[in-house]
């Protein structure tokens, strides 16, 4: 089944966009959604059009990925990110998130082992990296994977030290492409000229683990959401 491609003409109105693709979504269900929020500039538009509807949503949140090594209440830890843009505005209590400060192998055990009560994950909402990463699975990852301990590859960690203008771990959580798979709805989301080269790959590149983002040629039921700068190689 090929992606349905939603057009956003600027940042607002992805965010709007994404927003009301995302409410639709949690309201055809009578039961409440798990959902995958990713973290990264991409979303924010989108998550400040959420904020709008605090006390008329909930759903159950599934971490994606996050920074090892972190004190429990730095600022720097995608949670908190996540916490601050959606999570705590909304009011949302049912929160999977990931341990940053515990023993890594324990924590991606207790991590696969929560991931594997979810038959299905109702919602995965993705960003898309340079290199074609998505959560922190780096290009080269293997498509069996499960939730894993991982290091970042230069050009993401560089991206990352940009958020917070300092250094961050080198390694993280994330999951794997055994969780991303028991979505029943993906929405990929990018902004902008500098993500049109990965999306490309993503959707008209081999399926390889070069590409993680690749993956999602295999899914049924993906939704890019995304701007003409971003969408600039697609045949469209
Ligand atoms: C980060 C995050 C990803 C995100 C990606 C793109 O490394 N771990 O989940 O999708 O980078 O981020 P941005 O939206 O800021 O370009």
């Amino acid at each position: 089944m090929p992606p349905r491609i939603l057009i956003a003409q600027d940042e607002t109105d992805h965010g709007r966009i994404t927003c009301d693709a995302f409410l639709d979504f949690i309201h055809q269900s009578s039961m409440r959604c798990s959902v995958v929020l990713p973290t990264g500039n991409t979303p924010l538009p989108f998550y400040a059009e959420l904020r709008a509807h605090q006390g008329k949503i909930d759903f159950s949140f599934l971490q994606l990925d996050e920074y090892m090594g972190c004190a429990p209440h730095s600022e720097t830890l995608f949670s908190k990110w996540i916490a601050r843009e959606v999570l705590d505005p909304l009011h949302i209590t049912d929160r999977f998130t990931f341990n940053s400060a515990a023993d890594p192998s324990e924590e991606v055990a207790r991590i696969r082992a929560h991931m594997s009560s979810f038959p299905t994950i109702d919602l995965v909402v993705l960003g898309i990296g340079q290199n074609g990463h998505i959560g922190l699975l780096e290009p080269g990852t293997d498509f069996n994977c499960a939730a894993s301990l991982v290091e970042m590859a230069e050009s993401t960690w560089d991206a990352n030290c940009a958020y917070w203008g300092q250094d961050i771990p080198r390694s993280a959580v994330t999951l794997g492409f055994q969780e991303l798979r028991k979505a029943r709805q993906t929405f990929m989301l990018a902004l902008g000229v500098s993500k049109a080269e990965a999306l490309y790959r993503a959707f008209y590149g081999d399926v390889t683990p070069e590409c993680p983002a690749s993956y999602l040629q295999t899914m049924n039921n993906v939704t890019i959401i995304a701007d003409r700068g971003a969408l600039s190689l697609f045949p469209i």
